[in-house]
């Protein structure tokens, strides 16, 4: 998904002349390799898990769902999706390259107005055969309004797929805040940093792939009051939505990224038929 079309052996990763470092960039860490859409060529060859989970991530911006997301592509082999860093990547490169709903999105984004849910449903329509994919995905900022979820529903419904569970990470807002306040991206692989939960080695560098952190626009302190309002009136009603279909699993976000991931692991463990040593 996201990562789209066919696979192949390692051979063919040499042929294609990516590094390992950049394939583990691709499949755990590169959460916007979705921008590519349609016509983009997948690049994962590795092979398909025993279960293709395929995931939503709810919570409140800063509770750390594309932390967890990384963290569950890493262990289940699952394609992490975010549409926050599609559009973020979408903004830096010329509107030219890009066709569909993702051109249409960066031009309204470019005026400052905000992508309407039936924009961001096209999106994802546009990609819809990455629903099918044999390595399941992890939606990580989509559905964001009620409209866009019952969408996503009838796309999945359509392709004969189902969700297999909608994981909301739930945080107190000020820690909410704290988190937001003080997390840098890396410019190209998009992983994420905590300036002092999760430190780089070395300052402003990517530990993953050397690249550059820096601080997102919407991380500064009025955009981030911005943000929380819009998640409680437009997200947050997608926990009922979901409670009432009974695939909702709170998990909380509070604690150290791996001890949240042990909770995510006791919750997917029971999904996945894996046999993990
Ligand atoms: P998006 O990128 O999706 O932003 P978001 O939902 O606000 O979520 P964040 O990425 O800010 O937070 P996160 O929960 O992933 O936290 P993270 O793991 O990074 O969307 C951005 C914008 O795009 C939206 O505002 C909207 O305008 C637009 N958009 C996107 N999708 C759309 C859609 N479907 N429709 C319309 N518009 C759309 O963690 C945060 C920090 O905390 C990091 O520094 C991290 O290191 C740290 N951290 C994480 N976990 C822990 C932990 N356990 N302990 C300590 N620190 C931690």
């Amino acid at each position: 998904m996201g990562l789209l079309v066919g696979r192949g052996s390692q051979r063919e990763v040499g042929l294609l002349g990516l590094e390992r470092g950049m394939m583990h960039m691709i499949i755990h860490g590169d959460r916007s390799r979705w921008l590519h859409g349609s016509n983009g060529a997948c690049i994962r060859t590795d092979p398909y898990p025993a279960r293709a989970l395929r995931l939503v991530l709810l919570g409140a911006p800063g509770a750390g769902k594309g932390t967890q997301a990384a963290l569950i592509a890493e262990r289940y082999g699952t394609c992490p999706l975010s549409t926050g860093d599609v559009f973020r990547e979408a903004k830096r490169g010329p509107v030219a390259t890009l066709d569909g709903a993702m051109k249409q999105a960066v031009e309204l984004m470019a005026q400052g107005r905000l992508v309407p849910d039936e924009t961001v449903v096209d999106l994802v329509r546009e990609r819809g055969h990455c629903l099918l994919c044999n390595y399941g995905f992890i939606l990580d900022g989509f559905p964001r309004t009620a409209w866009q979820a019952e969408a996503l529903e009838d796309l999945l419904l359509e392709r004969g797929r189902r969700l297999d569970a909608v994981l909301n990470y739930t945080l107190p807002r000020d820690i909410v805040i704290r988190r937001l306040s003080g997390r840098r991206t890396c410019a190209d692989c998009k992983a994420t940093y905590h300036l002092e939960d999760k430190p780089p080695a070395a300052p402003g560098k990517c530990d993953r792939c050397g690249g550059s952190l820096f601080q997102r626009s919407d991380d500064h302190p009025d955009a981030i009051a911005v943000r929380l309002q819009a998640y409680e009136e437009s997200t947050a009603p997608l926990i009922a939505y979901y409670e009432d279909r009974q695939m909702l699993h709170n998990i909380s976000a509070d604690g150290a990224p791996s001890d949240v991931f042990a909770r995510s692991r006791a919750l997917l463990d029971s999904l996945a038929d894996f046999a993990f040593a």
